[in-house]
Parts: C-alpha cells; structure tokens; sequence
C-alpha cells in the first residue's frame, strides 16, 4: 500500500492497490432519475430499454453526471437485464413497478432461449462504450458492467422483482440440473457480453449480484461464488490486467470466501457490512468500496457528515474507493450529492 498524489486515473490506481489521496468516488446509479436533466431525457424515450439501445441518448446520459459532479468514474448506461432481452425474453418495463418478463420456469423456456446473435443485439451498448469512452476526460474512467449469473437468473425464473423470489430458489434447490443449465448459458454469454464492452473501451468491470445474500452457504457458494468464479476466468482469459469489482449485496460473512475465491480485484460493501470487519477479514490485495448507506445521503447535513467522515478514517491505510452500499435513491437532493464529493475531495493527507 503505498500512499500517492492525484495521478491520471485515481480510479483505476486505488484497483492497482495504490491509495489515491483522497480516495477515488463514484456513486452506484450515479446516472438516473435524481437528475432532472436524466429525467428530461427519459421524458423523450417510448420505454427505458429504448433509452438502453439509444447510443445517442444513453451516451449523453452517461456523462451527466460526471458533467455535474466530476465523479473519477463513468459507468455505462444500460441495465442488467439486457442479457434476457437479448437472450429473447419479452422484457418490459412499466413506470413504478420495475421489470416484468414472462417467468422462465421449464426445460421448455430454456430450450427458447436465443443464444445465437447475442452479442449484434447488445451492439447499441459497445456503441455507447466506444462513444463515451471517447467524450471521457483522461481522468476519468470508465466502468462496464453486468449482473452475476444468480441474480439475473433470479429476475428471469421470477419474472419480476420480489422479496424473497421462492419461484428461483425452488428452482435451484429442486431442479437442480435445470437452473445449473440456466446458470451456464448466463456465465458464457455474459462473459462475451462484459468482453465486448472492455474491447469497446471500459477499463473495469463492476458485476452486480444484488441478491446473493438470499443465498445459505452451501448454495451462496455453488450459484453465487462458483459462477462469478468462472466468470472472471473467462474474462481474465482474454484480458488479464482489467480490474473486476464484485458486489455481492447481502453476503454477511460470506463476503471473505466471495473475496478469497471468486478472483475479484476489489469487492463492494453494502451498508449492512461492518466496515471494521471487513478491514480485518477480507484479504488486503483485495481493493474495497462502498458502505455509506444511501439513506444518509438522502438526510444530507451533519448525519452525512460524520458517516462520510468514518469510513475515511477506519479505510485511510487502506485502497479504498468511495461509493454507497446500494444504488442512490431517486428522491435525493442534488446539494447532498456535490456535499459528499466536495467532503471527500477536501479530505486529502
Ligand atoms: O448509473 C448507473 O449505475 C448505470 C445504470 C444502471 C441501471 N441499472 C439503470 C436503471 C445500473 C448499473 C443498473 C443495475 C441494475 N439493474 C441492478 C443491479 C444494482 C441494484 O440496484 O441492485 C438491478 C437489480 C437492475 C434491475 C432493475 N432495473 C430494476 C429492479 C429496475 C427497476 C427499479 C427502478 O429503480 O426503477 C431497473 C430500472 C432502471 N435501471 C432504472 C435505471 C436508471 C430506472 C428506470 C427508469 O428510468 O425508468
């Protein structure tokens, strides 16, 4: 660990293990409906998956909110869930209540799915990568991404989101050789999906396992860890020195063996991780983000104060990138967001 000035991409130094000072910031759904000029964009597409293929559009809304915060990473406009569309499944969005797809629940719905021509239907995406690659500043970076393996099997064995999705877990555990067939196509398409973008021009990759922490041990290891594990072989495969972070949301104390064994660079905390613990029990090569709950960014003020001001201090010795445990929260304030950057940015040593 080595402590060193502002370099080109403070970024990328903290996954190199390096320790930018002040460290690096981005914000999960950094690009999204608390900007109004997102909103205004959003206004103008037919659907969400419209502004997801629209290079143009999604390109613009990439940038935003490095344009407004000058956070030190992009990360692509698109959505987890390309991967079923393209795989063939209807999916839709509807205002308020999130993502629905006819739910994938036989040897059947497996059989259907589109394996061929993937990659030309996920086109619009290495298009807005190539372009916002090219608009970035040489400080920024740019971040691809892709949901694990479970957690979009999750959404197309359910249908939709839900709390508990019993519909996959049913799946798993009582037709075992079914979901694992489903897990593989994920594993191997993805795998071309997250190369294409890196070939496209993102210099890190971020894999979103928003549910892995529904997952008991034994299953967290076999359908969380094993898949994102043959993942990032594949990806590291073809290109060795591009950072991956994983995120496995909710993983508790499962979150050390996700570390040790999945092949990440770095991992994402959510805010429900002990900050202390995870210092202590997740390997020092592993670079860490994370942990500041959204709900504080929401309240702003003081609380947001010393929230921000705990973690800098338990992570000063430590490679570490600034983020929130999960997604911003649409309702908040603007003022919050330029107070967490200009905090983290005053706070050099
Ligand atoms: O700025 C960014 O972070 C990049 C864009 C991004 C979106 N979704 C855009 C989006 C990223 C990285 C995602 C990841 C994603 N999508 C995850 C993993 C992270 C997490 O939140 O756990 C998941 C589970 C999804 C699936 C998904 N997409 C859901 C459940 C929803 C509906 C909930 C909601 O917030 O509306 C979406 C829609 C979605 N994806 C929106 C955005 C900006 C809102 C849609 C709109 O503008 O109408």
């Amino acid at each position: 660990m080595t402590k060193m000035p502002f370099a080109e991409k403070p970024f990328l130094n903290a996954l190199r293990n390096l320790a930018p000072s002040p460290p690096p910031i981005w914000l999960m759904r950094q690009a999204g409906r608390y900007l109004p000029e997102y909103r205004a964009i959003r206004a103008g597409c037919a659907n969400f998956l419209d502004l997801c293929y629209s290079p143009d559009k999604a390109t613009e809304v990439t940038l935003q909110p490095i344009e407004r915060f000058h956070f030190d990473a992009a990360i692509i406009f698109s959505d987890i869930l390309v991967i079923p569309h393209a795989l063939g499944r209807d999916l839709t969005y509807r205002d308020g209540e999130g993502p629905r797809m006819t739910p994938l629940r036989n040897r059947s719905d497996l059989l259907s799915l589109t394996k061929t021509g993937v990659l030309d239907r996920l086109a619009p995406i290495f298009e807005t990568t190539r372009r916002t690659a090219k608009a970035l500043s040489s400080n920024t970076a740019l971040i691809g991404f892709a949901g694990a393996p479970w957690t979009v099997a999750c959404y197309m064995v359910e249908g939709q989101g839900s709390k508990e999705f019993n519909a996959v877990r049913r799946m798993a555990y009582g037709e075992d050789a079914l979901f694992q067939e489903l897990i593989d196509i994920l594993v191997d398409v993805t795998a071309d999906y997250l190369g294409g973008q890196i070939l496209a021009g993102a210099e890190a990759i971020q894999i979103f396992d928003s549910w892995a922490g529904l997952l008991p041990e034994k299953p967290f290891r076999r359908w969380s860890i094993e898949p994102t594990k043959r993942l990032i072989d594949k990806l590291k495969g073809r290109f060795p020195d591009v950072p991956i972070i994983g995120f496995p949301k909710g993983a508790g104390p499962m979150l050390s063996a996700y570390a040790e064994e999945s092949g990440v660079t770095a991992i994402g905390l959510d805010q429900t991780a002990p900050l202390g613990w995870a210092l202590k029990e997740i390997p020092s090569h592993i670079v860490l983000q994370g942990n500041l709950d959204p709900a504080l960014l929401l309240v702003g003020g003081r609380a947001l104060d010393d929230g921000i001001d705990d973690i800098l201090e338990k992570t000063k010795n430590r490679a570490f990138i600034f983020n929130l445990g999960h997604g911003i929260l649409q309702e908040t304030p603007l003022d919050h967001v330029q107070q967490l950057v200009e905090r983290i940015r005053k706070s050099r040593i």
